[in-house]
């Protein structure tokens, strides 16, 4: 496994993978790599024959007062688990060598992006359109991997790919959570143990809401007002939003007839989490 730090260096490694007919399958990542990562590598190694693994904190994705500065890195560790998961290169590079000095042109998104995560961090999207156009670019990946625990994200990143004719096929995989339910992050080592145990009540509300939709509740209010009941019952947790959308358009729902997502964001003390399902 190499380790590159410029864009030239992948575009010369992946011509070599392309004249010996090799195809080549992508997973961005921002490092700090998890298990939840890990499924992503893995099912990339599993079908394609070549795997890049970008590891990149993107500043671009970051508003004013957000974690960019304090956000976990070890890539030492990172390179370890890529290597052990049979990953064949790592694209790790300096946001200087991502962003010239003189940077201005931007993947946007009129809908999908306004709601949900959207509200509280307006240019989130655009940033990682914009990072995610680059990678796909620079990488021109057979397949690109994302994770359904960045639900909004992975709904984004599969319109933009239409709308844009990028010619990748983007594989969803699903979320990855510790034994006691929680879904694995690279934010959980902000928790205190305190707030780790705190944390629980995100996949426990959800649960909840499966639960009672499993028994037969369709009325979006009333699985949304349940949810966030169970979320309040918890004093270290502050909601940030509670919503039952539909899985095409993220657009809220009343009755849930088709394929709907139920996603929710909560503040453990500084640290905001996010989890969800689908029915
Ligand atoms: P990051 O948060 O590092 O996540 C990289 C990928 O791993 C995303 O597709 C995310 O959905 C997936 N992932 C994270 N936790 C997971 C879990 N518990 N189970 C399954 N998949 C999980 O998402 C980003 O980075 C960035 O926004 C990026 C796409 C790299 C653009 O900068």
């Amino acid at each position: 496994m190499k380790i590159v730090n410029t864009i030239n260096e992948v575009r010369e490694q992946v011509r070599a993978w392309r004249r010996e007919g090799l195809s080549v399958g992508l997973v961005p990542t921002m490092g700090y790599l998890h298990e939840g990562h890990k499924s992503l590598i893995d099912r990339s190694v599993s079908e394609n024959d070549r795997t890049v693994v970008s590891v990149f904190v993107n500043p671009m994705q970051f508003g004013p007062g957000e974690d960019l500065e304090t956000y976990p890195r070890d890539m030492e560790r990172d390179a370890a688990l890529c290597e052990e998961a049979g990953a064949s290169l790592i694209f790790h590079p300096e946001p200087s060598e991502m962003y010239e000095k003189d940077f201005s042109s931007y993947v946007d998104m009129e809908t999908l992006t306004g709601g949900l995560c959207g509200k509280t961090r307006p240019i989130h999207f655009r940033g990682v359109c914009t990072v995610v156009s680059k990678l796909f670019h620079i990488v021109t990946p057979d397949r690109a991997y994302f994770g359904q625990k960045d639900a909004q994200q992975l709904a984004v990143i599969r319109h933009m790919v239409n709308d844009l004719n990028f010619g990748i096929q983007i594989v969803g995989c699903p979320i990855v959570r510790e034994e006691d339910g929680l879904a694995k992050s690279s934010r959980n080592t902000y928790l205190s143990p305190e707030e780790r145990k705190a944390a629980l009540i995100l996949s426990q509300s959800l649960k909840e809401g499966r639960r009672l939709f499993d028994e037969g509740e369709r009325d979006a209010k009333k699985l949304q007002s349940a949810i966030t009941e169970k979320i309040q019952s918890e004093p270290l947790a502050k909601i940030d939003y509670v919503e039952v959308v539909d899985w095409n358009t993220l657009e809220p729902v009343e009755k849930i007839e088709g394929e709907t997502l139920i996603a929710i964001a909560v503040y453990i003390g500084k640290t905001r989490l996010i989890d969800n399902v689908l029915v």
